[in-house]
């Protein structure tokens, strides 16, 4: 595989600093965008090439390009923190770096090497570094790397001809309200993936099929639809684009992954530091009458959601046809929080980073 060098080419005309300023104390989730994006293409017969640090700009492209066609495109979510000392990390890049990889493979895209994808996050980071919101905060750099098919034609293969992108937006809470619980649907006839398919890949097709349920969710009074399996419509696979826990007592269980659901890196990231805080951390199969039966008898003391921009997000009123139930009385658990918090502190290097998952630049 070969490895481009990124050559920078950094705008004339980056925003004001008061400008940035203004957009950095309420920055909202995936509104605004830092100064600058990359570039790296990647041709048959020539591998990637022309890697750039270009101003942040509106991409021209064909009508046929394939990917507005056939939706061969995949995407990443990692996020930037500043640290006490004003320092800048991101948050295990090396392991976004291979689910894309595996995300590439699964569209018959070519494979991008995890160091140029780290060293294209790096770069970006490093010259919107004041895009990086002070440490204190909720808030973060949420950066976006992407690829896609960018071939001309119609015919339907894979692509000849990709372009990757990594662009940066600061963030705050994903989630309008905050840090607060969300309400959850749970829709028993729509899928969001099936066996076989590629609902482990983090590909645009599996967020687009969740809109139309994650609409039916907003009718209900919802915040989110969670998804069962496509073959029993029992067992709960994940969120429109978040991994789910339940809590018992002492105990965490996150739904396995059967190849239909994403293995998110905060889901992997919170099975180690929950056993480092002394509880016990399971994959395991959890069906909805159970998640029904256990929350009614008090069993299942709390369910968050989690993922890269909800962090961790405790889950409140839960509906599905003919019930609703409150999680943990509807208010954030001790457990929940006890997370979020320890997660929260390794990633603003507040806590000793013992697993050598922050990477500074
Ligand atoms: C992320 O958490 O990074 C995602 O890509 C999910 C999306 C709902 C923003």
């Amino acid at each position: 595989m070969t490895t481009p060098t990124i050559e920078l080419k950094p705008s004339a005309n980056p925003l004001s600093d008061a400008e940035r300023q203004a957009i950095l104390a309420n920055p909202g989730f995936g509104r605004h965008f830092t100064d600058h994006m990359v570039t790296i293409k990647w041709t048959e017969g020539r591998g990637w090439h022309d890697g750039q640090l270009v101003p942040y700009a509106p991409l021209s492209l064909d009508p046929a390009t394939m990917v507005l066609h056939y939706a061969q495109e995949i995407f990443e979510g990692l996020k930037a923190y500043r640290g006490p000392d004003g320092s800048v990390a991101t948050f295990r890049p090396e392991k976004n770096g291979r689910r894309f990889q595996a995300s590439s493979r699964r569209l018959g895209m070519p494979e991008l090497p995890v160091e140029t994808f780290i060293e294209a996050c790096d770069a970006l980071v490093r010259q919107d570094q004041d895009w990086v919101p002070a440490h204190g905060g909720e808030e973060s750099l949420y950066l976006r790397p992407f690829m896609i098919a960018t071939e001309v034609g119609l015919g339907v293969k894979p692509a000849g001809e990709y372009l990757f992108l990594v662009i940066a937006s600061p963030a705050g809470a994903y989630f309008p309200g905050g840090v607060k619980p969300v309400s959850i649907w749970v829709s028993e006839d729509r899928v969001r993936a099936v066996p076989g398919g590629m609902g482990d890949a983090k590909t645009g097709g599996n967020y687009a099929a969740s809109l139309l349920a994650q609409a039916e969710a907003a009718a209900k009074g919802c915040d989110q639809v969670c998804y069962l399996d496509a073959v029993e419509h029992q067992w709960v696979e994940e969120l429109g684009g978040m991994n789910l826990y339940f809590v018992y007592g002492d105990k965490i269980v996150t739904p396995s992954l059967t190849g239909s659901i994403l293995e998110g890196v905060t889901r992997d990231s919170l099975l180690t530091v929950a056993r480092d805080l002394g509880y016990e951390a399971e994959e395991g199969r959890v069906s909805v009458e159970q998640w029904q039966r256990d929350s009614e008898n008090g069993t299942l003391t709390e369910v968050f959601a989690c993922g890269t921009a909800a962090v961790i997000t405790p889950v409140g009123t839960v509906k599905r046809a003919g019930a609703e139930w409150q999680q943990s009385g509807g208010e954030p658990g001790e457990v929940t929080q006890r997370l979020r918090t320890a997660l929260l502190d390794i990633q603003r290097g507040k806590a000793e980073d013992k697993h050598g998952w922050m990477h500074r630049l």
